[in-house]
């Protein structure tokens, strides 16, 4: 087992430290803020993951991971040092702000007295593991210490993370020095999964590239689903029946109202400015982000092709946080659409079961008029009064509201659900005006996947393709 340290105690740092040292490693993660240490050290931790709590507990009372602020502490006869400091977007034009890997760098060079690996987590730009090295050379200043850079870029999902973490479809390693390479792998031999080996600039570009294609995959479909509006299909369909083709896949098709979070935005932001810096126009990225933006003004469009006007109205909102199972508000859309709702006159009522204080700090922050907003208990007082109701986040209890209550408080029964989460015709049933996302077809009787054969045709076809 190994001796580790994290550098940073956000999301990717946390789930990776924690999951390290819950394979038996020894992990002490470090971060510069105080106070984030000293609620760690009781528990309490800086973001929502479902699993994590108990994990870090369980991990901290075998004596396996440790929190602090101190770089020498943290260093003592470390093997591996993980950088997993964040990079947000540092300028208009999208460039990753490196401050903190920087400064990370410097510290590492300023305490280490040993040979240690450094592996980068952070997602950073194509070229910065030399920049890592570079300044870790310069603070070594005339110290002989050796040590070896490695990229390691991390696909955590918000949500599923320890999940995704232990059940990697790859990991993914660059450096320049394959033995460096071969250590950190040993690290992840249990997880059984494929290891790339590659150089470091290749392993920072796959981080990025896959990123940027699952973003695609989303701005695709969405606009798949304007046409499919106009020309009078159901683009949930139109997903299942892609999907079923190995080459497509059917994971990153649905249709709503685009991609949030901390990485998507923030991910292909960044490799278009690279492309842009290296003289290139990357038009199909470009183009990803403008559908993306595209989206959620869509909610408004529809709101107004029902009502007429914003002005005067109450809008429902069902969901804040980017997305469900997180109380994430980073480039949810949640905020564009609360903010250009209440900019037009419109009062919010808004629900979400686990972002509601995230949600108002990050709504004030993004300077929306609060006194336009309120926070409500649940979906139905959610509903009270309201002219429209809009699905924002597909969180789950949402599936399961009942409709005819909701219908009975709602001032007009309007309903958006801007996460295709409904059977259109059982809403509509219920009285409502309902416009999805991409559906515009009645929806059509389908045929079920092979296994599910043993139903007759006949069963199969009644069913339809929601299964
Ligand atoms: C993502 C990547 O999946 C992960 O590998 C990377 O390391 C970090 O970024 P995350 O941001 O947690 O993870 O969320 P993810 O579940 O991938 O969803 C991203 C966004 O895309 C969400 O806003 C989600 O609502 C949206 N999305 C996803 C769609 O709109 N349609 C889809 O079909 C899938």
């Amino acid at each position: 087992m190994s001796v580790i340290c994290v550098i940073g105690t956000g999301y990717v740092g946390l789930v990776t430290g924690t999951c390290l040292a819950d394979m038996g490693n020894t992990v002490t993660c470090i971060d510069i803020v105080q106070e984030k240490i000293d609620r760690l050290k009781q528990g309490i931790l800086p973001i929502y993951e479902p699993g994590l709590e108990e994990m870090v507990e369980r991990n901290v009372h075998a004596g396996r991971l440790n929190f602090t602020t101190s770089y020498s502490e943290a260093l003592k006869d470390c093997e591996f040092i993980f950088i997993a400091v964040n990079t947000p977007t540092g300028d208009k034009q999208g460039g990753a702000d490196m401050r903190f890997v920087e400064s990370a760098a410097r510290s590492i060079a300023q305490e280490l007295d040993h040979y240690a690996i450094v592996i980068n987590k952070s997602t950073v730009p194509v070229g910065s593991g030399d920049l890592v090295t570079r300044v870790i050379r310069e603070n070594l200043a005339n110290r002989k210490v050796s040590f070896s850079v490695v990229s390691n870029p991390e696909f955590l999902r918000e949500g599923s993370a320890l999940l995704d973490f232990q059940n990697p479809d790859r990991i993914v390693l660059g450096s320049s020095e394959p033995e460096a390479a071969h250590k950190v792998a040993r690290l992840y031999l249990s997880l059984r999964a494929p290891i790339v080996a590659t150089d470091l600039y290749t392993a920072e570009m796959i981080k990025y590239a896959s990123n940027a294609f699952l973003a695609t995959k989303i701005s695709f479909i969405n606009e798949i689903a304007q046409i499919c509006e106009r020309l009078g299909a159901d683009v949930k369909e139109v997903a299942v029946g892609m999907g079923y083709d190995k080459r497509i896949g059917r994971a990153f098709l649905d249709a709503g109202l685009g991609y949030g979070g901390s990485c998507f935005p923030k991910d292909v932001r960044a490799l278009a400015h690279m492309a842009d810096e290296a003289g290139l126009h990357p038009q199909l990225l470009h183009a990803v982000m403008d559908i993306n933006h595209d989206q959620r003004r869509l909610v408004i469009t529809k709101l107004t092709s029902i009502l007429e006007t914003l002005q005067g109205k109450t809008i429902g909102v069902l969901g804040l946080a980017f997305k469900p199972n997180t109380d994430d508000m980073r480039e949810a859309p949640a905020i564009d659409i609360i903010r250009w709702a209440t900019q037009q006159g419109a009062t919010v009522r808004s629900y979400d079961p686990i972002a509601r204080e995230t949600g108002r700090v990050a709504l004030e922050r993004e300077g929306v008029d609060m006194t336009k907003v309120t926070f409500c208990d649940d979906a139905y007082a959610v509903a009270e009064q309201a002219d429209a109701l809009v699905v924002v986040t597909e969180w789950n209890e949402f599936k399961s509201l009942n409709m005819k209550r909701i219908r009975e408080v709602m001032r007009e029964p309007v309903l958006i659900d801007g996460r295709n989460l409904y059977e259109q015709s059982e809403i509509r049933r219920h009285g409502f005006v309902y416009r999805g996302i991409g559906r515009g077809a009645t929806p059509s009787p389908s045929i079920l996947p092979p296994e599910e054969a043993e139903m007759t045709l006949e069963e199969t076809l009644i069913i339809g393709g929601e299964k």
